[in-house]
């Protein structure tokens, strides 16, 4: 039997472990972080108690890091393989005047406990079983499509890959050795990067500027006979969908996940908060036709809601700084209580039955259906 160190006091057999349990596992503990680039780091994280990790290369996790006294939730992908079942790893690249990602690259170390929750999340290659597949990645987007193709080649299925990944100079390509090293023992996978520009160190000589369907073509002649997965900024997805669909590609076999960080900060500048019809508590809160009125318990505030406006985006056009992550109903951050009303709630699996059953919400996929009060 196969033992394992778990700490300097507990033995544990790799088969004794039971799986991490969403309702009831919610720490993780670091157990090394290592620079995948000059701003990009993986954590490495095992459960508090011995557990393994049962999860489709692709998903996420929803982690709670408390800053100066607040817990504050991001959803980072599971960049590792579900192949390797006793820790799992996440790929952080620093946004500048980020909140969690400078946070974790600047105090989480190796030892130290956050939250988490999940996993979640439905962007994964095992729904979609193919002979050939196409992953294209732009930025911290390559993290989903790097655990897809981790778990396809330590399942040495001989499944052929074609993985092109798009970054901004070639000093910013993330897991460049180690996707060298799959290409080179794996013939059946096929790397390729594009990079806009050269690094002040290293001058590019590979497939340069934005991917076209001409570096496409050349990449990867037969991409339409492949089942393809895309991931990056909103801008990188909305030029591969169009590029894809103006060559005739099958969109049906197309899929793509967001960051939303470009999504949310063009809603975040549209934003202007004199448009919010926003009535502060204790003034006119008189009804109209057109919306139903929110109360924000913990804040004081009550804002006018259109109808069929998720509550979330309400709130944040009224200056309400509610937490949110995916603004998909996937995450789970945006979950608040429902004092009293009713919404339409279309969630993509944020949200458990149990948590529905105790009146929680989820505020960016939640319309009202009646005046609401809701514990936030
Ligand atoms: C499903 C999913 C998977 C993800 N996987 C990964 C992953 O594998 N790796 C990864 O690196 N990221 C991933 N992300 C993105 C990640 O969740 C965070 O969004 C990212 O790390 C930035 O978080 P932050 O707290 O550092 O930045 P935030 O503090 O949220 O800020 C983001 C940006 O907004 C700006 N900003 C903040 N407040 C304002 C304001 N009031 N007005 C204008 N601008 C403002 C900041 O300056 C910054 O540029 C994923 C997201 C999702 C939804
Ligand atoms: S922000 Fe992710 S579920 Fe609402």
């Amino acid at each position: 039997m196969t033992i394992v160190q778990e700490s300097p006091t507990q033995l544990v057999a790799w088969g004794a472990r039971p799986a991490w349990d969403d309702e009831t596992d919610t720490i993780l503990v670091c157990r090394r972080r290592h620079a995948v680039t000059h701003d990009v780091t993986t954590f490495v994280f095992e459960a508090l108690a011995p557990r393994r990790f049962d999860y489709e290369p692709g998903q996420f996790i929803t982690i709670g890091v408390e800053i100066e006294g607040t817990l504050i939730e991001r959803c980072y992908t599971i960049s590792s393989s579900p192949t390797r079942p006793f820790t799992i790893s996440i790929t952080v690249k620093r946004v500048p005047g980020g909140v969690v990602s400078n946070w974790l690259h600047d105090n989480l170390q190796p030892g130290q406990s956050i939250n988490a929750r999940g996993p979640l999340g439905q962007f994964t290659c095992a729904d979609y079983p193919a002979d050939k597949y196409l992953f294209l990645s732009g930025g911290s987007g390559i993290t989903p499509v790097m655990s897809m193709l981790r778990t396809l080649h330590d399942l040495s299925q001989d499944t052929d890959v074609v993985f092109v990944h798009s970054a901004r100079t070639p000093i910013d390509i993330v897991f460049r050795r180690e996707l060298a090293d799959i290409a080179a023992a794996s013939p059946s996978v096929q790397v390729a990067h594009v990079c806009e520009t050269d690094a002040p160190t290293e001058a590019w000589e590979g497939h340069r500027g934005r991917l076209t369907v001409e570096t496409l073509t050349q990449i990867c002649p037969d991409f339409r006979d492949r089942e393809v997965f895309v991931c990056g900024p909103g801008p990188y997805m909305a030029a591969v969908k169009s590029l894809l669909s103006n060559a005739g590609f099958d969109m049906d076999r197309h899929h793509q996940e967001s960051f939303v960080l470009d999504e949310l900060l063009s809603d975040s500048e549209a934003v202007d908060a004199g448009d919010a019809d926003v009535i502060l508590a204790g003034g006119d809160d008189s009804e109209t036709d057109t919306g139903f009125d929110v109360e924000f318990t913990k804040s004081n505030t009550t804002i006018r809601c259109a109808t069929g406006t998720p509550v979330l985006d309400a709130a944040t056009k009224a200056g309400l700084n509610m937490p949110s992550s995916c603004g998909q109903g996937l995450c789970g951050t945006c979950k608040v209580t429902l004092v009293s009303g009713e919404v339409d709630m279309q969630h993509n699996g944020g949200i458990r039955p149990k948590e529905i059953a105790q009146n929680k919400i989820l505020l960016c996929c939640s319309t009202p259906r009646t005046p609401l009060v809701v514990d936030a």
